[in-house]
């Protein structure tokens, strides 16, 4: 069975996990749980972008060697993804030898079939920023920012991957596959871009200026830069030159953000792939940003959320909650504490929480925990199936087509309608009635509500896979090994014994 690949972006290793990459590690995950739960044999995988002038910088600067400051930052991501329940299978770094070796390759086969080029360069080289500038650098007086320093002009020999020759070709797969870039909006732009001529793409730097990176197989005075080398970590990863790529590639999704989607992951990647001879990935799947104040949560802006202390005072589901809720995956959104402080405590603490704890309060108080049968079906009940079959169909669509946010709209719609249902029921005061009848209505509560939110949790399992586990087990139940089947009402938690009073989520949280 060909696998259901999926990756995330490689996160460049300089700098410290932030929102932004913790939101897409989620998305991912959630798709990727969503499809292993659908039956797929998911392989994911996600990693870091470990070469570079910055990283270079940042080493010296510290005076230690630039793996070393790799290997920190390994273990920071790979820290964040276990902090965020992250399910991948590998986790890759460009700095290991598997991927020089496929880089390697790659590029000879490139170099050896012409498409790779030597030729001058010249232009404006700002030596305090370590790069060539364009026009568009200049400020609005047309001078070079501060920033540059003393900008000079150079000229430097460098190698060139051709594009151009494949343009057309590649505005031809654009439009011709509909589900290439997801959502579809984002292909206008890539369209937009290939409309001009494009250039020939610079992928490499000479070795005095830059060191930590792969020498060029063809030329050990250069390094590969950038793209060449990041790019490639999706084959890398997938097994190229192994007789697990065959199973692994093309990639279903490699999700990302807008950023990178035009040129890199649109333009310089598909004619990458097309050039050496390989199959391109089936879907980009592209996510907006997560803002502060309307801008880009950046290091150099200051307006960094760092995950880790969310997820450490309000646990992962909670985070992973929150951000799949909030973000519309083609748009942007902003964050704030409050709104997540908003959604916590009423989504989470109160609407899904209180239910559960009431249920198992009021199962140990009158029901020794045992959870009881259904007797008697009125139209309190039967409305309250009827949302289940609607919310249950409704929502497994959304996830097909990466609406998470309005999927977990429609379950927590269906958690409220419970909330309703039971003070519709009013179960406490079927308790204290001396009418038989009563007492078949508060066993059909009691069941009723326990079975709904056992189906509410199930649902909600790509997103916050602990919460399900958890209540699962507080409900005394078994899942089923088929995840779809799980989500289809029966009687079966009838018998149960539950377990004692929890709160899922704690409330007030601390101040964060
Ligand atoms: N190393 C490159 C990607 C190479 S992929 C072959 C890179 N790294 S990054 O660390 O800058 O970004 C990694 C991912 O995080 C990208 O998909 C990027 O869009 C995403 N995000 C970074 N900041 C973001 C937000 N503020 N909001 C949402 N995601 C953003 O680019």
């Amino acid at each position: 069975m060909k696998s259901f690949y999926i990756t995330t972006a490689i996160d460049y290793a300089n700098g410290k996990p932030h929102l932004g990459h913790a939101y897409e590690k989620v998305l991912t995950d959630v798709v990727a749980r969503f499809r292993r739960l659908s039956g797929d044999d998911v392989y994911f995988v996600t990693g870091l972008d470990e070469h570079g002038q910055k990283v270079q910088q940042s080493a010296k600067a510290r005076g230690i060697r630039p793996i070393e400051l790799c290997n920190e930052a390994a273990e920071s991501f790979q820290g964040l993804c276990k902090g965020l329940n992250i399910t991948n299978d590998d986790f890759i770094r460009t700095t290991e030898d598997r991927h020089k070796s496929v880089v390697s390759t790659i590029l000879q086969k490139l170099f050896d079939q012409g498409d790779i080029y030597k030729a001058e360069y010249a232009g404006y080289y700002s030596r305090r920023a370590e790069q060539f500038l364009q026009e568009k650098d200049k400020n609005e007086d047309g001078e070079w920012p501060e920033i540059f320093g003393d900008v000079e002009e150079i000229a430097e020999s460098n190698y060139f991957f051709k594009l151009s020759r494949h343009q057309d070709w590649l505005i031809d797969h654009i439009k011709t596959n509909e589900s290439f870039i997801f959502p579809r909006f984002r292909a206008k732009q890539v369209l937009e871009f290939l409309k001009e001529p494009i250039n020939d793409l610079c992928i490499s730097r000479p070795k005095e200026r830059l060191e930590w990176g792969i020498p060029l197989p063809f030329d050990a005075d250069y390094v590969t830069y950038v793209w060449f080398d990041a790019l490639v970590n999706y084959v890398t990863a997938a097994g190229y030159g192994t007789d697990e790529f065959e199973k692994r590639w093309p990639a279903d999704f490699h999700v990302i953000g807008k950023d990178i989607l035009v040129p890199p992951h649109a333009v310089y990647w598909p004619i990458m792939l097309k050039a050496a001879g390989i199959e391109l990935p089936k879907s980009l799947l592209v996510h907006g940003w997560w803002l502060k104040s309307g801008e880009k949560m950046s290091k150099s802006t200051g307006t960094v959320v760092d995950p880790l202390d969310l997820i450490e005072q309000f646990g992962s589901d909670a985070f992973r909650y929150f951000v799949t809720r909030e973000m519309n995956v083609g748009q942007d959104s902003e964050f704030s504490l409050e709104r997540y402080m908003a959604r916590y405590n009423s989504d989470l603490a109160n609407d899904l929480g209180n239910l559960l704890s009431r249920v198992l309060t009021m199962l140990g108080r009158g029901f020794d925990g045992i959870i009881p049968a259904t007797q008697l079906e009125e139209t309190l009940e039967q409305e309250l199936w009827k949302g289940w079959d609607e919310t249950q169909a409704k929502v497994l669509e959304l996830f097909e087509e990466f609406q998470f946010h309005t999927g977990l709209e429609r379950i927590f719609a269906f958690v409220s309608s419970i909330n309703r249902y039971a003070e519709q029921r009013a179960p406490w005061k079927l308790a204290k009635s001396e009418d038989p009848i009563d007492k078949q209505r508060l066993d059909t509560a009691l069941f009723a509500m326990s079975e709904a939110v056992r189906l509410a949790v199930g649902l909600l399992e790509p997103v916050m896979p602990e919460t399900t586990e958890k209540v699962y087990s507080l409900l005394g139940h078994e899942p089923d090994s088929d995840w779809r089947k799980r989500l289809i009402r029966n009687e079966d938690l009838a018998g149960s014994t539950v377990g004692p009073k929890t709160i899922l989520f704690p409330k007030p949280p601390v101040e964060a």
